[in-house]
């Protein structure tokens, strides 16, 4: 983050400012109790389970304050956006959204509006928002969720852009981001084992906005899944952009595998974890996955390209025999593992040779469920200095070949579940329809059953009785 240009942005528009509050305060002072009270938020987050974790936190310090949650912007006092920079499009939806909140600040000069998240830790959006959409009196960035009241109270007492962008991404902020942390749902829940990414994947902004890696203290994060416990959640999600990357920042024998098997064993009825790297995945963590029933056989583990010389390019450290290998190994291990995946296409080197090696690998693999990206180049990574082998044309028709591809066997694969049974833990009810329950069986399958509200919370034992792409209908089993 440049601060000097941000800091003569500031300056040319005559606003007062403030660029780093490095005064954390968890506990809000009077001002902001008198003034939270009953004012509506609405919190908007874009991107990874990272941000809806810190969104959590951000919920929490509002609700402390004695405001109320909306969703809709008409009667908002204050509307947080939570950025995601991953690819291009989730930004420009962000300056769309601003586009509606400046007609809200039209009718209500005292709405506060604040933008945090990975776009935040990037210049030139910052520089932009500064210059168009000057009602923006918030602004941090993803290490700097601790300044969070200083700098609301910074925004409502005086006419200012309150901003701390200040990298803190050598500290975990150990215990003092969950003080106050409210999550969204009473029945899962995600903790965050580490921080950052050392990966630096050619393609990848996250290492620049997220910081080098770094690791919870595990006493941190058991005491918080036993919290959980306690609280009657029901799953819990390890949280990471390479979880088996887990302890290597403390140099310590205590991997992710042994922190995996200490959460097993907290009895919590169901663990989740995402997102393993290909090449650090071993088999000590497969051995845990199979002792403990608690810990669900699914695995999401990008691959991003099939192709060695683009998995080369990607710096991706491992080929794609070697992904091959580490599955079959896998299902050595647990031969009814559900695998998920993230792939791109169009990555500048890519060639159509390369992609028909994607598509071989997704044959061969056959994923239960592929999130397919068009490769976005994001400023300052190295891939975006590459020159593109393909069209855009080109591009597009291989991103509809492959999700053509992800489609028909994931289709298949969930028309081989009708008659079967599988336990679903239902977290909500149907977006669809009103007499339905959804929830996620075991291998991570979304489940719609016709039921009551009681469900909700509850692992039942559920017969499919029909197939969708990417979800399943099924009938509660008499227990
Ligand atoms: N363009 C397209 N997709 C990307 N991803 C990360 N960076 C980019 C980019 N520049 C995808 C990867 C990653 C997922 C979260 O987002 O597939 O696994
Ligand atoms: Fe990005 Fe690669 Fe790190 Fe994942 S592993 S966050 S794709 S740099």
């Amino acid at each position: 983050m440049d601060k000097k240009l941000i800091t003569s942005i500031l300056d040319s528009r005559k606003t007062k400012n403030s660029i780093t509050y490095k005064d954390f305060k968890l506990n809000p002072s009077d001002l902001l109790l008198s003034w939270g009270k009953n004012k509506k938020f609405v919190i908007r987050t874009y991107g990874c389970q990272a941000n809806v974790r810190d969104s959590e936190i951000i919920r929490g310090f509002l609700l402390k304050i004695g405001m109320v949650e909306s969703d809709t912007f008409n009667d908002a006092d204050f509307i947080l956006f939570n950025t995601c920079a991953v690819r291009e499009n989730a930004e420009n939806h962000l300056y769309g959204e601003l586009g509606l909140a400046k007609k809200r600040v039209r009718t209500n000069k005292d709405l506060i509006v604040a933008i945090c998240g990975c776009v935040m830790q990037e210049t030139k959006p910052v520089k932009f928002i500064l210059d168009h959409f000057k009602f923006v009196k918030i602004i941090f960035g993803t290490s700097n969720i601790p300044s969070f009241y200083s700098l609301l109270e910074a925004a409502i007492k005086d006419d200012i852009v309150a901003i701390d962008l200040e990298n803190n991404f050598d500290q975990v902020f150990e215990g003092k981001e969950d003080l106050n942390l409210s999550r969204f749902s009473k029945v899962v829940a995600y903790t965050n084992i580490m921080y950052g990414c050392d990966k630096f994947c050619s393609y990848c902004i996250v290492p620049y906005t997220r910081g080098k890696e770094r690791s919870r203290r595990k006493e941190e994060i058991i005491n918080e899944v036993e919290c959980l416990k306690r609280l009657g959640y029901k799953q819990v999600t390890l949280l990471g952009q390479n979880v088996d990357s887990y302890g290597k920042d403390f140099k310590s024998s205590y991997t992710f595998a042994s922190l995996l098997e200490d959460v097993a064993k907290t009895g919590i009825e169901r663990i989740r974890f995402t997102t393993p790297y290909p090449s650090d995945f071993d088999e000590e963590t497969f051995k845990v996955m199979k002792k403990y029933d608690n810990i669900m056989p699914s695995v999401h583990m990008p691959l991003q390209s099939g192709s060695n010389a683009v998995l080369k390019k990607m710096n991706r450290r491992y080929t794609k025999e070697e992904y091959l290998e580490l599955i079959d190994k896998l299902k050595k291990h647990i031969p009814d593992v559900a695998i998920t995946t993230d792939i791109i296409v169009g990555f500048p080197s890519e060639k159509d040779k390369d992609f028909n090696e994607t598509l071989e690998v997704v044959k061969k693999v056959k994923f239960d469920q592929a999130f397919t990206f068009i490769y976005s180049p994001r400023e300052d990574t190295p891939a975006s200095k590459l020159k593109n082998a393909s069209s855009k044309e080109e591009i597009k028709n291989r991103f509809n070949i492959l999700k053509k591809l992800v489609d028909d066997i994931a289709e298949e694969k969930a028309s081989e579940l009708v008659g079967k049974t599988c336990k679903v833990l239902f977290e909500t009810v149907s977006k669809k329809n009103k007499d339905y329950y959804s929830g996620y069986s075991e291998k991570g399958k979304l489940v719609h059953v016709r039921g009551k509200s009681d469900l909700i919370g509850s692992i039942k034992k559920v017969k499919i009785i029909e197939s969708h792409t990417y979800s399943l209908i099924g009938e509660l089993e008499n227990e």
